[in-house]
């Protein structure tokens, strides 16, 4: 997927046809005729330009993957009619209610918090700059959801600091719940600056601000079972080490866990990381194997299915989507509040990291069968060799702590999931929508 898109991307930045400079016959013909040449060479890089220009123009690429442009753009944002759209969305419904501000909202895992908090009559403001990184339309369609149910999400960067003071200024968050953030393994290779911009950059400026709120808010955030890399012992515990990440992916999150140990420390903030388990689920990322291997065995496409040295199993612990809400909501339930003000640390201040997965690792073969059920489609099966280039062999989550500390308690096996994945893709895909990708 994330391979398809970026080939897209390339368009633009390779019109080989254009750069004269390159060819020997050109060079050869400049000289013998060398007026008539430069106005030729300026009318064809004129033309270039021209050409370039189009293929960046919005309408085929509406945000710039590249995470240094993305900064460039400006959100619109600010004004008393935006205001009364932020105060009202984020504003309590139920007593003993809180109010949250979560980031990545248009996200799947944000999707899914946010609107279940809004149902329950808590107070929800999303945050999302709808990068590109995966269709963007599925975003928005994710956006459309909440909107609905009177989540307004606010179109910026976590990295952009006057907006999230500004936020803070509108309203008095009693916590936050931090998803946002580069996902996946793979991209890393390809695009290594988006995981510094949003899982360090923007997770430092979001916490700089939240240490300067008053009150300062509690935080939840998206941290990850990658950060157990290359570990062989079985299953992961939060005691286990964490400092063999397999990819930069992994790297920045281990870097994130190490951060809110600081800002606890300094600051007084409130802070716990859920190291989530592969996550799966309607409205789930269409960069993550389930998706792509229901999308392609509907092609008929052959789909890659990894297999490790002497053919090694590769499995994962898939969690569904609403086990991992409920584990969301019992860790913002159950955060003391930050204990600083004004910036500065007043008393000791509550940091957890969890494990949030499902304890059964499957197979992806198996899960692979599963979908082939359900779709009645046989897949074309291709076995590949596992890359070393991000992916570990294999993840399986001690859920015990969680178990005790949040009573969380997963109860959706791989079957009955995908089984509702497999619904929700079906009628979203159909009705006009085309697969993604
Ligand atoms: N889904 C999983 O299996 C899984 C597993 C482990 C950890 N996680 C973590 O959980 C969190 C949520 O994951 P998800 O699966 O919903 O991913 P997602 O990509 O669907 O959601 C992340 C959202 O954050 C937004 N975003 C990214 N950078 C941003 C920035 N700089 N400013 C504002 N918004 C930004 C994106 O547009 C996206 O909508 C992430 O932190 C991810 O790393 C997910
Ligand atoms: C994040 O924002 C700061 C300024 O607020 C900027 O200096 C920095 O370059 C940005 N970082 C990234 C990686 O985008
Ligand atoms: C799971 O973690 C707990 C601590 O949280 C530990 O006591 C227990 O032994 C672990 N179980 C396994 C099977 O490793």
């Amino acid at each position: 997927m994330s391979k398809q898109m970026s080939h897209l991307d390339n368009i633009p930045s390779t019109p080989g046809k254009f750069k004269m400079d390159k060819s020997p016959y050109i060079h050869n013909w400049l000289r013998w005729h060398s007026s008539l040449a430069k106005l030729t060479f300026w009318s064809f890089m004129f033309l270039g330009l021209i050409l370039i220009f189009f293929f960046r123009s919005p309408s085929s690429n509406p945000l710039p993957q590249d995470p240094s442009r993305r900064s460039l753009r400006t959100y619109n944002w600010g004004g008393p009619a935006w205001e009364k759209r932020v105060r009202s969305s984020a504003r309590i419904r139920s007593r003993n209610g809180i109010s949250v501000l979560v980031t990545g909202a248009a996200g799947f895992v944000g999707t899914h918090v946010s609107a279940t908090l809004k149902r329950r009559g808590d107070g929800v403001l999303g945050l999302d700059n709808f990068n590109d990184y995966y269709d963007p339309s599925l975003k928005r369609a994710r956006q459309a959801l909440l909107e609905r149910s009177g989540v307004f999400i606010v179109e910026g960067d976590i990295n952009d600091s006057a907006l999230l003071r500004k936020l803070f200024e509108v309203v008095a968050f009693t916590h936050v719940m931090h998803l946002a953030a580069q996902a996946g393994v793979r991209y890393a290779m390809e695009n290594p600056g988006s995981y510094v911009h949003s899982n360090i950059a923007g997770f430092v400026n979001l916490l700089e601000v939240c240490k300067s709120a008053n009150p300062q808010p509690a935080i939840v955030w998206a941290s990850s079972s990658s950060v157990y890399g290359l570990n062989t012992k079985v299953p992961f515990s939060e005691r286990d080490r964490t400092d063999q990440p397999a990819s930069l992916y992994a790297a920045t999150k281990k870097a994130g866990e190490e951060i809110a140990h600081t800002y606890n420390h300094i600051y007084g903030l409130s802070l716990t990381g859920l190291r989530f388990f592969t996550v799966y689920g309607p409205w789930g990322r269409p960069d993550m194997a389930y998706f792509f291997f229901t999308r392609d065995i509907l092609k008929g496409k052959s789909i890659s299915i990894f297999e490790a040295a002497n053919q090694g199993t590769v499995a994962r612990d898939f969690t569904y989507i609403d086990d991992i809400v409920k584990g969301c909501l019992a860790a913002l339930d159950t955060a003391e509040k930050s204990t600083g003000s004004g910036g500065k640390k007043k008393g000791p201040a509550q940091l957890r990291v969890f494990n949030l997965g499902s304890t059964s690792p499957v197979p992806v073969s198996d899960l692979v069968s599963i979908l082939e059920r359900l779709l009645k489609v046989n897949a074309k099966r291709n076995i590949m060799k596992l890359p070393r280039n991000g992916d570990v062999r294999f993840t399986h989550a001690n859920i015990s702590l969680a178990q005790r500390e949040l009573g969380y308690k997963p109860s959706t096996d791989l079957q009955t999931g995908l089984k509702k994945f497999v619904r929700w893709y079906l009628s979203y895909y159909s009705g006009g929508k085309k697969a993604a990708g």
